[in-house]
């Protein structure tokens, strides 16, 4: 199979992923319907919100195994292991869904409500929405699971994974830790003393996106590719520049964009009451008056268009949002430069370059 580093998530790359989850789903369908039929509603959501991602987290470490491994073909087992990362995005977004108690997910119902729909097509006993939460958590603990079964039962020869599952297990604390944060941050619970907003929110996005999207799956792709400390550095500096540079993006995009753009509810940060780095400079920037009226607004899930609309007006009146985008051009800058400084190759340069560029202009 050709890849073209010049469009790292291109169709071929997208189809090759997705054949792995699909057969190791198709798998573990076979198994669970052997105990019962009632099981495979797990495989079928899961395959549902499976689809339609952007990919990123496996293109990250594909394109970081050919910049360390350069010309060397990617062994299947690292089309595994990649296929693992993505799995267990799908189960962080579904418990993701339940705590932001989020409608929608890749243009799709979230699986909760999935489930709710599942529960009320069999004329189930109970509160359909209960069930469904309940449904969510279990299926996303299933997708922890199966991923690490799919990464540690993959082919990759054993001292390609032995330099790689460090980043593996690191990634899933860390995504863990920054939704921990992120709650706290969102109902004000444990900050510690003398921490402004921004601070918190930057730490949240530190765990919860930079690490979790960029950094530790270039690194895991990289350190499976044979790389050395040098280039795990670099690819490190990289990550964390990049992957707030994404979340900045994200953070404007959960305000401005509409859900046939992202997939997700449009205005969720807003409906959600999420106290990302644009609400805290907004926030801090913001005149009194117009302060109070948008922290009235925060967490209220039932806005009305009228009230968003003026919550818009307010954030993009306040300055913030070209602050935000000074940023986000500043990190793109300086993860594209943390790339000069390494000894990678030139495909794995070009397609890393090319995803830095599709993570801060996105409009999904
Ligand atoms: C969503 O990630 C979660 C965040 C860290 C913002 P993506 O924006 O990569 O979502 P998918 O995988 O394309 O659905
Ligand atoms: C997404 O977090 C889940 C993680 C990456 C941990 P958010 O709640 O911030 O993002 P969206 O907007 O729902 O994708
Ligand atoms: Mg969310
Ligand atoms: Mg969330």
């Amino acid at each position: 199979m050709q890849l073209t580093a010049s469009d790292p998530t291109s169709a071929a790359f997208r189809d090759r992923v997705d054949a792995e989850i699909d057969a190791y789903l198709t798998r573990l369908t076979g198994r669970l319907e052997s105990v019962s039929p009632a099981l495979t509603q797990l495989t079928r959501v899961a395959r549902d919100l499976s689809s339609g991602g952007k990919r990123l987290r496996p293109a990250f470490a594909y394109w970081g195994f050919v910049a360390a491994a350069g010309d060397r073909q990617a062994p299947d087992g690292l089309w595994q292991a990649i296929a693992a990362i993505e799995l267990l995005h799908v189960g962080v977004l579904i418990h993701d869904d339940v705590l932001d108690d989020a409608d929608t997910r890749r243009g799709r119902p979230a699986a909760h409500r999935q489930f709710e729909d599942w529960h009320r097509s069999q004329h189930g006993v109970g509160d359909p929405a209960e069930f469904g939460r309940a449904m969510a958590v279990l299926l996303g603990d299933q997708l922890l699971v199966w991923s690490g079964e799919l990464a540690e039962t993959s082919a990759l020869d054993s001292a390609a994974w032995q330099a790689a599952r460090g980043y593996w297990h690191a990634v899933r604390t860390e995504v863990n830790s920054g939704q921990v944060l992120d709650l706290c941050a969102q109902y004000q619970v444990g900050a510690p003393p003398q921490t402004s907003a921004e601070q918190l929110a930057a730490k949240v996005l530190e765990e919860k996106t930079s690490r979790y999207t960029v950094q530790r799956p270039v690194q895991f792709g990289a350190a499976a590719g044979g790389a050395s400390s040098e280039v795990l550095a670099g690819l490190a500096e990289y990550g964390l520049a990049l992957g707030r540079a994404f979340q900045l993006r994200d953070d404007l995009l959960g305000v401005f964009a509409g859900e046939d753009e992202t997939g997700k509810p449009a205005a969720g940060d807003l409906r959600e009451g999420k106290r990302t780095v644009l609400l805290a400079r907004v926030l801090d920037a913001a005149d009194p008056g117009d302060r109070d009226l948008l922290t009235a607004m925060l967490g209220r899930a039932d806005l009305t268009d009228a009230e968003i609309d003026r919550a818009r007006s307010i954030i993009q009146g306040s300055g913030a949002v070209a602050a935000i985008e000074h940023i986000v051009a500043a990190d793109h800058a300086k993860a594209v430069a943390a790339l000069d400084g390494i000894a990678i190759s030139s495909a794995g340069r070009t397609a890393l370059v090319e995803l830095a560029r599709q993570c801060v202009e996105r409009r999904s």
